[in-house]
């Protein structure tokens, strides 16, 4: 079975993802990929399986590694414009400054799609977007502590994704919202971990030395599961017990976040598909078969899992995927 049908059984989902089977053949097509980097485990599944799903189509993939920087992004973006390119992908790593360049792929007629991150541009320099809602995660993930901790004072540690990328200001502004009534629940402290599990660790370790050695800490919200990762080896590293002492709660569903909920290391996390590649292959398919405008905005689903979930199972479904 491959990658992406595996995707596919472990989601429990065959309609937003494209299991191989179903995919449309693009054969001939040269896409370029822009692609972030490789920050987080969910980034490295999003790399493989958009290879994965080139090569199922017949597409031939031009890969472009921008090492997180928007500059390189850009530079790659301008090489596929320079090379004639059918189509373009890009995950932006932050939202402003990307005008200039999806105008000129628009004056080149090559049709751009935004993978898993949003631009601050206007809508008709693009195709169409496949993301999640990302506010909407940040509500489940908040919605969750509201529900856990009731009644109950709450400090929460904020570890923010990337300043200024779409993820991080949605989910900080969806976990607002949700606990917005709570009036127990407080985020104390809130800092960028760059979506890496280093970086999580490192702003985890200030966070519990300002906080009484973490006594003052009840839960932890990261915009990743990889900085939630690295905050729990800084809250072991102090002497506490994450998922008891100090909640956990993150975003992506990723396989080590599972290991940690079924050792009690972590509560709850929010999945993130990273099969963003399917629904954007798909797109172009249409587009080119008969000018089907795709939706502007194609959203992937935001699931919510605990340790009532399987997280064991999840763990074993997820390992081989790419992550
Ligand atoms: O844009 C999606 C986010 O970027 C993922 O949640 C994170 O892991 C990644 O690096």
């Amino acid at each position: 079975m491959n990658i992406i049908a595996k995707l596919a059984l472990a989601a429990g989902l065959t309609t937003a993802l494209s299991a191989g089977a179903l995919a449309q053949d693009l054969s001939g097509k040269v896409i370029g990929f822009s692609q972030i980097g490789s920050e987080s485990g969910w980034r490295a599944a999003e790399t493989a399986v958009t290879r994965q799903e080139a090569e199922e189509r017949g597409v031939d993939l031009k890969f472009a590694d921008a090492q997180q920087k928007q500059e390189n992004q850009i530079k790659a973006i301008r090489g596929f414009i320079a090379q004639g390119v059918d189509a373009i992908l890009v995950a932006p790593v932050v939202a402003t400054g990307w005008d200039d360049v999806l105008a000129e792929a628009k004056e080149a007629e090559i049709p751009v799609v935004l993978l898993d991150r949003g631009v601050d541009a206007p809508e008709d320099l693009y195709l169409t977007s496949v993301a999640s809602d990302q506010v909407e995660e940040g509500r489940v993930a908040g919605q969750w502590l509201v529900d856990e901790v009731g009644s109950e004072d709450c400090n929460v540690v904020e570890l923010q994704g990337t300043v200024g990328s779409t993820p991080a200001i949605n989910r900080k502004q969806g976990f607002e919202e949700a606990i917005a009534s709570a009036s127990n629940i407080t985020i104390s402290q809130s800092q960028t971990g760059d979506f890496t599990r280093a970086k999580g660790k490192e702003v985890m370790e200030a966070f519990l030395k300002s906080s009484n050695n973490g006594a003052d800490i009840c839960a932890v919200y990261a915009h990743n599961d990889d900085m939630a990762v690295g905050a729990i080896q800084a809250i072991k590293d102090a002497g506490l017990k994450p998922g008891s002492d100090i909640k956990v709660v993150s975003i992506d569903a990723v396989p080590d976040i599972f290991s940690a909920i079924a050792a009690g290391e972590a509560n709850a996390t929010v999945e993130l598909t990273p099969n963003m590649a399917g629904p954007a292959f798909d797109a172009l398919a249409a587009y080119w078969a008969d000018g089907t405008e795709p939706e502007k905005f194609i959203i992937t689903e935001s699931k919510l899992y605990t340790a009532e979930d399987d997280p064991q199972g999840e763990y074993e479904r997820r390992k081989d995927l790419g992550y």
